[in-house]
């Protein structure tokens, strides 16, 4: 018998009773604010209960707004419901494209995601037509309604002939008795802008707009969400309306609003409470946001970060705020030692605005005495300790004696 007295790890139940339904990954039952949508992605699917030729469907929206959610649920409504149908015989195919940078790529994914491991191709070696046309076998094998969903479609870029071909692929000839329907999702609204026109046409018969989550929406979310993961009366009174209000305000995601409720959770059970309060809510914020600026730091372009490793150098020296032309020097320097081509100061003066942008930086601007001239002046927007420890971690950087110290 385990002696309880020795145990390290104990079940910590008075806050969540099932924590998972918080995460961003768990597939909600049902979904909540979503009805223009819903109905608009039903009336687009309907061919395929029909037993027609499904249409293909392009859907973009802000990160979090439920793209990817609605999907899944509304796909698996979609299997369940078609199976009373002898004539309708529905496969998904599920792709997820990150890091899938072109057309070619993800021919090869969706080959491969209709084989069995020991029959997979390699990723490389394979003319482009050679390519299509296994993954047309494979679905005319497949047969019947097949409908791919490419998700986070825009990694793929300007490399988008896959997306004329396939929903295309019946018409031109290539496909005799399996229907494919192509449904692409994007947060990304440069990339629907610069589709070409053929794309356009093909893929975007019907597109649908999620746009962003209002307050009272996001709280119907977390509502929901919060009833089966945490335990009655866990979350004191108003805590739910004030995550929902914070993520509206910012971004109208979702995914943000459930962030920052598990977060205040997790802090409410560190501190040993039995209910989340407000306070929870403030400091999950605080720590979310942290979080997120430590990323996009470790996000940046080469040039980004050697404009962070430059105001970092001088920020060490006390030497911030510092303007643009106390900074560049240092930024050439670090550059060259880096083996690196430097920018001219301008451009890499949008990359000092990009770091302002991003919450790193603070930016002020100054009037220069009489002369009348206008200036920015910089300096850290974050704990110095944990920008030395990005910056310690970046590599092909020659770093100056002092950041290196510190890193
Ligand atoms: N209407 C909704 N009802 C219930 N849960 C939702 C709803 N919308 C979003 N969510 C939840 O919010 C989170 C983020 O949603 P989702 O992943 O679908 O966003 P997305 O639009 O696909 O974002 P991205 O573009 O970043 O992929 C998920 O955990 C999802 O379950
Ligand atoms: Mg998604």
């Amino acid at each position: 018998m385990v002696n309880q007295a020795m145990t390290t790890f104990s079940r910590d139940t008075e806050i969540f009773c099932n924590e998972e339904v918080l995460r961003e990954e768990y597939q909600p039952k049902s979904i909540t604010a979503r009805k223009e949508e819903l109905k608009a992605y039903k009336t687009a699917l309907q061919p395929v209960v029909n037993g027609a030729q499904p249409r293909n469907i392009f859907l973009y929206g802000k990160t979090g707004v439920g793209k990817t959610a609605v999907s899944r649920y509304l796909l698996d409504q979609l299997k369940q419901d078609t199976q009373q149908f002898d004539d309708v015989d529905l496969s998904v195919i599920w792709l997820n494209c990150t890091n899938l940078t072109s057309s070619y790529q993800v021919a090869i994914n969706l080959v491969n995601q209709t084989r069995e491991p020991e029959n997979r191709i390699s990723t490389t070696g394979y003319p482009q037509q050679r390519v299509f046309d296994l993954l047309y076998d494979e679905l005319e094998a497949m047969g019947g309604t097949i409908l791919i969903v490419l998700d986070e479609i825009d990694h793929i870029g300007s490399d988008d002939e896959i997306l004329y071909e396939l929903p295309r692929a019946r018409s031109n000839g290539y496909l005799e008795t399996a229907k494919p329907g192509v449904i692409g999702i994007s947060n990304d609204f440069g990339f629907r802008d610069d589709l070409s026109p053929k794309v356009k046409d093909a893929l975007c018969e019907e597109a649908i707009h999620f746009p962003p989550y209002d307050a009272p929406e996001l709280e119907a979310i977390l509502q929901s969400r919060v009833q089966e993961a945490l335990h009655d009366d866990a979350a004191e009174e108003g805590v739910i309306s004030l995550c929902a209000a914070i993520a509206a305000q910012d971004t109208g995601s979702a995914r943000q609003a459930l962030k920052l409720m598990y977060k205040a959770g997790e802090l409410a059970r560190a501190g040993g409470e039995t209910t989340i309060t407000e306070r929870y809510v403030h400091q999950a914020q605080a720590q979310v946001e942290q979080s997120e600026i430590e990323h996009g730091m470790r996000e940046l372009t080469r040039h980004g970060h050697l404009s962070l490793v430059a105001t970092l150098h001088l920020a060490l020296e006390n030497e911030t705020p510092a303007r643009v032309r106390e900074i560049y020097p240092r930024y050439r320097t670090i550059a060259e030692q880096s083996s690196i081509d430097p920018l001219v100061r301008r451009r890499m003066h949008d990359h000092l605005a990009d770091l302002a942008m991003l919450g790193i930086l603070e930016r002020n601007s100054r009037n220069e005495g009489r002369s009348g001239g206008q200036y920015y002046e910089y300096d850290f927007n974050v704990d110095l300790k944990l920008v030395c420890q990005v910056v310690g971690d970046l590599e092909g950087f020659v770093l100056p004696e002092e950041v290196l110290q510190h890193a």
